[in-house]
């Protein structure tokens, strides 16, 4: 079964709302009810005094009506007196400077003085709830970042992160080629991690920025394990995650759910979709990225229930079935769990605009009523939950990649996130399910393993890929990879993709960084595609060309690549294509590895498909806000905007 969830704050509401909320809550279908997280002054009102006689009650009218919580930890809220009575807890941020003081967020996760107070928190949450059956699960802090906090205690535990990781600083200079500009460190203390937003990253040597990163993800990862660590010492069977979403600062998701039982993600799709077919919107990369963090099926802690609206303006009302088309979007690509923003929209705070399932008015609306729907629904298709996607393809995703490609864009425009939202958008859009998975994850479950820019280079890789094509695989890896060894140096002495050449069976000869021009590829086999952001000229060594330039000096060179390696194949991708190349590119290479395709679905048709014990269930997401109308298998399809049918493996619509 989906499991449905509501995120409610009873703190923000009069005690005379609480029953009647939880009532209505579990008439609507909710099965858990989220909660705690942000609440810590109403906890700890006082240093060292704790109330938790409201959360006992609001947790026994929840279970009365037969439903669960999720306990939220709510260390992302530190109360004010303990900024003001330890100083040293307060996050600083980039210009070396303690952050103001307002809304939220603003502890610093690495502070042993934080630490010691946020453990106590967790320590006498867990002492009073861990264990009981009223407990479903448990939320770690609220939508972790990757540290990038540069208070005192954060420097410190940098330099010493760097001491393990290189002993000596003549091994930590030669490792960040500290020769350039004089950067030479002769003492730990002149490694400052102090990045004003303004010097951020051109003065800093991008070698440093990529241990900073590394060092934040690890900090990060850490804090995980510190409060989960706390709960698993009372009740070991505990089940505990953290919602995630993708921020600027993005955390090694792989590494900080290591520590935890169950990826968690809140969702919030665009509500303004675009006229414009080019442009990469979908909302499933993510999704499927979510779910390879465990490499599992993923909970949604907070699915979007109405037009948001917090410090930005609000935004647009959702249309109508984009709630429950998205929320469904999110249980194609693995959601077990669909816990929504929230029963009603705040009436105090900076969020009370930011809509939940009901307005202020508290009357039923329309919102509402598609939820009902939705949830009457999923309540009779009770097998889904006993399902997963199965995945032919995957995308390899690595952390390095995101923080280094962060810290020196390649040319106008290049940007690692779109490099994979292309290779999946042509995978959903062809009705092939894909994993997105770490770098070093296994690949023998797939016949098809894309590998978008691969800049900072582990030589394991290669041969790993080397041995998935030899033994009948096909790869595709793109420009930008081989570029840098793993302290992020370039390469010396090898004409690039470097560790990956053999592979591909080309290398390049010279490259045109062409940011935002749009140029023109030609296919050998028939066909044009607009090209743009980058050309790597390449030159053959076993490979074919699959696609050369058109125009400019480089006229004819080869821009893509094919090359027969023992019994498979490598692709290499040397530019950036409009969306149908690799649509094109894609059904070549799934053809030839007999992936079964659906390459009659339009623009904009996202397909996947769960089964497992519960049964079969192929997911068909219009996700436009225009009407569809398709062949599928000798039937007439059609999805009204933003629907969302699903089949069964009895081929009936349900
Ligand atoms: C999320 C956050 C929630 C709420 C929501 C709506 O990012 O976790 O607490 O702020 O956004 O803005």
């Amino acid at each position: 079964m989906i499991r449905i969830g509501i995120d409610y704050y009873p703190e923000q509401w009069d005690r005379a709302l609480w029953e009647e909320d939880a009532v209505r809550m579990r008439a609507l279908g909710a099965h858990v009810i989220r909660l705690g997280e942000f609440a810590w002054s109403r906890m700890e009102p006082k240093d060292g005094v704790f109330d938790f006689t409201w959360l006992d009650d609001a947790i026994e009218i929840i279970s009365r009506q037969g439903m669960q919580v999720i306990l939220g930890t709510p260390t992302n809220c530190a109360p004010l007196w303990l900024y003001q009575e330890h100083q040293d807890t307060i996050q600083w941020g980039r210009d070396g400077r303690p952050t103001d003081l307002g809304i939220r967020g603003h502890r610093c996760m690495v502070s042993p003085t934080f630490r010691q107070y946020a453990g106590r928190i967790v320590e006498e949450m867990s002492r009073r709830y861990a264990g009981r059956p009223e407990v479903f699960a448990w939320q770690l802090d609220n939508e972790l970042e990757n540290n990038h906090c540069t208070c005192p205690a954060c420097r410190s535990a940098f330099r010493d992160w760097l001491r393990e990781k290189y002993g000596t600083l003549d091994s930590l200079n030669r490792a960040w080629g500290n020769m350039v500009w004089s950067g030479e460190v002769s003492d730990w203390e002149q490694i400052q991690p102090l990045l004003a937003p303004e010097c951020l990253p051109r003065w800093h040597n991008p070698a440093c920025l990529l241990d900073y990163e590394r060092f934040g993800a690890d900090c990060t990862a850490d804090y995980v394990r510190f409060q989960s660590g706390i709960i698993r010492r009372y009740d070991s069977q505990a089940v505990i995650t953290t919602n995630a979403c993708i921020p600027a600062n993005m955390p090694d998701f792989h590494k900080e759910f290591a520590e935890l039982d169950v990826a968690a993600y809140d969702d919030y799709p665009p509500v303004r979709l675009p006229e414009d077919a080019e442009e990469l919107y979908s909302n499933a990369f993510v999704l499927d990225f979510v779910r390879g963090f465990k490499q599992k099926n993923f909970w949604i802690l907070e699915q979007f229930a109405g037009h948001m609206g917090c410090w930005p303006p609000i935004s647009p009302t959702p249309e109508p079935e984009m709630l429950s088309g998205y929320a469904l979007q999110a249980v194609a690509h693995g959601a077990d769990l669909l816990s929504f923003f929230r029963w009603r929209t705040a009436c105090t705070g900076a969020e009370m605009f930011c809509h939940g399932i009901l307005d202020h008015s508290n009357v039923p609306n329309r919102r509402l009523r598609e939820l009902e729907e939705l949830f009457r629904r999923l309540a009779q298709l009770p097998g889904l939950g006993d399902t997963t996607l199965r995945s032919p393809a995957a995308i390899l995703y690595s952390a390095d990649q995101e923080f280094a490609l962060k810290n020196q864009t390649q040319s106008d425009g290049f940007a690692y996130w779109t490099q994979l939202r292309l290779f999946h958008e042509a995978c959903v859009g062809l009705g092939v399910n894909v994993d997105v998975i770490r770098e070093d994850a296994p690949l023998d479950n797939y016949q098809v393993v894309l590998v978008p820019t691969h800049l900072v280079t582990d030589p394991d890789l290669a041969s790993r890929l080397e041995d998935f094509a030899r033994r009948g695989g096909t790869v595709v890896i793109t420009n930008r990879s081989g570029v840098q060894d793993k302290n992020g140096n370039c390469i010396l002495g090898r004409e690039l993709p470097t560790v990956f050449r053999d592979l591909c069976g080309c290398h390049v000869t010279e490259y045109d960084p062409i940011g935002p021009v749009k140029q023109t590829v030609n296919l050998t086999k028939g066909g044009t595609y607009q090209i743009t952001s980058w050309c790597d000229l390449l030159e053959l060594d076993t490979a074919q060309a699959w696609a050369r330039y058109q125009g400019r000096f480089y006229s004819g060179v080869p821009a893509v690549a094919k090359n027969r390696f023992g019994e498979g194949t490598a692709y290499y991708v040397g530019t950036v294509g409009e969306k149908a190349m690799y649509r094109t590119l894609l059904i070549e290479a799934f053809r030839e590895r007999g992936v079964p395709l659906l390459e009659t679905l339009p623009q904009g048709v996202e397909v996947t498909t769960r089964s497992g014990e519960g049964g079969t269930y192929q997911f068909f997401f219009n996700n436009t806000v225009h009407g569809q109308n398709f062949q599928l298998q000798g039937e007439r399809v059609h999805l009204r905007p933003l629907e969302m049918k699903i089949r069964t493996e009895k081929e009936v619509w349900v």
